[in-house]
Order: structure tokens, then C-alpha cells, then sequence
């Protein structure tokens, strides 16, 4: 099959699966990674079609929904559906199993500029204004409070206390999202990263403000 064909093939198939998905890895979500990374690819001069098809299913059988078997499983039958070359499967599969931020307990490395660029992609979206977005429909989707200042920050230990912890949105950003900008593989990343790091940290600010009615 030809490469273009493939890839709208591929990019059909998880927008039937992720539309309408609630937990912030919606189908928008992998299409504006697919985007930020197909940009970032020609910046950084990478293999546009390993980009192009790890950023479209990077987030289609989740591992915290499949089970890390499941994933590999899932991701391999599609991927030997539509590539022939082995070695490109063995390529993206690497890199869609390293991609997440596990929880904060392992910090998953990327063994390809590809896979650096899809995974700072990624990252991108969770934040500045969209990643704001998305930890507060997030934690709505968990029932929990925008903020709580009698709630002191949390530092989870593992995976599964972070899965179900009860603690407030805004906990977050000092759990997860500002850490990421120190995180990022690319310099076309760590720009970005930079611009949306700030604009979180406005946003805090005025948070914090308007919260004491001082704004
Ligand atoms: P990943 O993209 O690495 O799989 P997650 O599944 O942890 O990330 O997160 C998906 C989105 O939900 C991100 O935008 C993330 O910031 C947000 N999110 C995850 N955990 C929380 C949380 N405890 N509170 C608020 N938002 C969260
Ligand atoms: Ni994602």
C-alpha cells in the first residue's frame, strides 16, 4: 500500500476509535500531536512517515486501559496489517511503548529522533492554555476539586495511588505538568515547552489571585 494511503488509513481507524473519548486522549488530542509532530519533524529534519503513524496511535490501545501485553499486542496486529518492513514496525512499536509519562514514577526515554519528536509532541499538549484545559476537564471527569488549599501537594509513590488519588487539579501542575519543560528531547520542544511553561505560570498567579479576591 502507498505510504499516503497507509497513513489515512491509520489516522480513519483512530478517529473512529478515539472520538468522543472523555479523559483528555480524545481524538483532538491525537490530532494535535499528529500535527505538532509532523511540524516538529521537519524542523528537526526526522523521518516524516515513522512520525506521522506513531503520533496517530500512540494513544489508541492504552496501556492503562489494555494492559502493557495488550498494547503490544494490539499495536503490533495493526501495524503488521499495513507495513511490510519489519524493522519500521520494530521502530514505532519502540517508541509508542516508551512514550508515556508513567505516573511520574519512570520517566520513559525515546531511543529515536522520531520517537523524541512524537513524545515532545505529546507533552506539548498537556500544556499551556489546551494542557490548563485539559487537567481541569481531567479532573472534573474524576470528580475533583479545581483546588484546595487545605489540601497540602501530593507526591505520589506509585502508580496505582496516583491512578486513584483524590487530590485537586491544581495539584497537578506541580505534580506532572511543570516538571515537563525540563523533560523535553528536542530544541524545537524545549521552545515551545518554554512559551507554554510561562504562560502556565501567568495563569497560576492570577489563579491564586483571583481565589484570595484580590483580582
Ligand atoms: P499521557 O498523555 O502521558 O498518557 P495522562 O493520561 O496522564 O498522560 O494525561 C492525559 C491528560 O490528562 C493530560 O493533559 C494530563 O495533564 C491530564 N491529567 C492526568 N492526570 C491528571 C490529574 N491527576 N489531574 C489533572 N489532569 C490530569
Ligand atoms: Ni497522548
Amino acid at each position: 500500500m502507498e505510504r499516503q494511503k497507509i497513513i489515512e488509513s491509520i489516522k480513519d481507524i483512530v478517529k473512529k476509535q478515539l472520538m468522543g473519548e472523555g479523559t483528555g486522549h480524545d481524538w483532538w488530542h491525537t490530532l494535535r500531536v499528529y500535527n505538532m509532530a509532523k511540524n516538529m519533524a521537519t524542523q528537526e529534519k526526522a523521518n516524516m512517515f515513522i512520525v506521522e503513524i506513531s503520533a496517530l496511535i500512540h494513544d489508541l490501545y492504552d496501556w492503562k486501559f489494555y494492559g502493557e501485553e495488550g498494547q503490544i499486542r494490539k499495536t503490533g496486529k495493526l501495524l503488521n496489517e499495513f507495513i511490510e518492513d519489519e524493522k519500521e514496525i520494530e521502530i514505532i512499536m519502540d517508541i509508542i511503548m516508551n512514550i508515556s509519562f508513567k505516573g511520574g514514577t519512570a520517566s520513559a526515554k525515546q531511543n529515536t529522533l522520531e520517537g523524541k519528536i512524537v513524545q515532545d509532541a505529546d507533552r506539548l499538549d498537556a500544556l499551556g492554555a489546551i494542557g490548563i484545559g485539559r487537567a481541569f476537564a481531567y479532573g472534573g471527569h474524576k470528580n475533583r476539586e479545581m483546588y484546595n488549599p487545605n489540601m497540602a501537594p501530593m507526591k505520589y509513590s506509585n502508580l496505582e495511588e496516583y491512578k486513584n488519588s483524590k487530590g485537586h487539579t491544581i495539584n497537578h501542575f506541580y505534580e506532572k505538568l511543570l516538571l515537563l519543560k525540563d523533560k523535553m528531547n528536542t530544541q524545537t520542544g524545549k521552545k515551545m515547552a518554554k512559551e507554554r511553561h510561562e504562560f502556565m505560570e501567568n495563569f497560576l498567579e492570577q489563579f491564586y489571585k483571583e481565589w484570595d479576591g484580590e483580582k
